[in-house]
């Protein structure tokens, strides 16, 4: 198993790992090919990282698939990307499910059809009890979104007399966002050549390794996550402390 050999020869596998999948437009464009086809060689360079990244023993993987902002597209875009998110957890739930991967849909569904509601709750829910890797599939999600959604939560919570404001802290804060409850992102990994968080995990990556890469994303390959995990081993980590 290349992954189990994998693992023991890492020493400082990053618990949370988080990709801006990016690029999928610019790889079709260069093809003189619709930007569908890019989304479509995204999801088949997805499949390949979620699996390999769960045989390599990563406890949390976040995909950013679609942002708050990327509703600003056009409607041919937005509807074709959504076709491709069907088809793409009609043919891998099974083997996710058989991985022991557990899937959580983070971001605001609103504006997502009723089949499209319907396939993602069913992936959560067949995925639900699983121990294995945590896959996060990031679709309608904002950093600044999050952040609004988590302070209305606490806002609520204070109205109702369930927590004072004295005990809105860093804590509180981190526990009413999406990923509440899971680590923040040790490393964040953008292909596509953009060196920008677009939005994303605004609140969990304050401490995060960024590896930005040229690759557009239906190209990246195994043997670039493993060039990214490499990069950030030799990271030396200090979250404003001394060593
Ligand atoms: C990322 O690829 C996928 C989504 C944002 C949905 P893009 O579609 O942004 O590709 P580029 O950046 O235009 O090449
Ligand atoms: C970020 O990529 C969003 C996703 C990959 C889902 P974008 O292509 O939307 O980001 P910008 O517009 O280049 O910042
Ligand atoms: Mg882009």
């Amino acid at each position: 198993m290349i992954g189990n050999d994998l693992e023991t020869a890492r020493e400082n596998l990053p618990s949370h790992v988080a990709i801006i999948m990016d690029g999928n437009g610019r790889w079709a464009e260069k093809r003189g090919l619709l930007r569908y086809f890019g989304h479509d060689a995204g999801m088949k360079a997805m499949t390949e990282i979620v699996r390999y990244a769960s045989d390599m023993g990563i406890g949390y993987l976040s995909v950013y698939a679609f942002s708050t902002e990327n509703w600003k597209r056009s409607e041919e875009e937005v509807s074709g990307i959504f076709k491709l998110l069907l088809i793409y957890v009609d043919k891998e739930l099974d083997e996710l499910h058989r991985n022991n991967c557990k899937v959580n849909i983070l971001g605001d569904t609103t504006g997502m059809s009723r089949i499209v509601l319907k396939a993602l709750e069913k992936v959560r829910e067949k995925t639900k009890g699983n121990t294995g890797m945590i896959f996060n599939i990031c679709l309608g999600y904002g950093g600044r979104a999050e952040l609004a959604r988590a302070a209305r939560s606490l806002a609520g919570k204070v109205a109702d007399g369930t927590i004072a404001p004295g005990e809105i802290d860093e804590d509180a804060i981190t526990d009413a966002l999406y990923t509440g409850g899971m680590p923040d992102p040790d490393l964040l990994i953008r292909p596509g050549g953009e060196k920008r968080l677009s939005n994303f995990m605004l609140w969990q990556c304050a401490y995060t390794e960024f590896v930005f890469c040229e690759t557009l994303w239906p190209d990246f390959t195994k043997e670039d996550f493993d060039k990214a995990i490499t990069e950030y081993e030799a990271r030396k980590r200090r979250f404003g402390g001394r060593k």
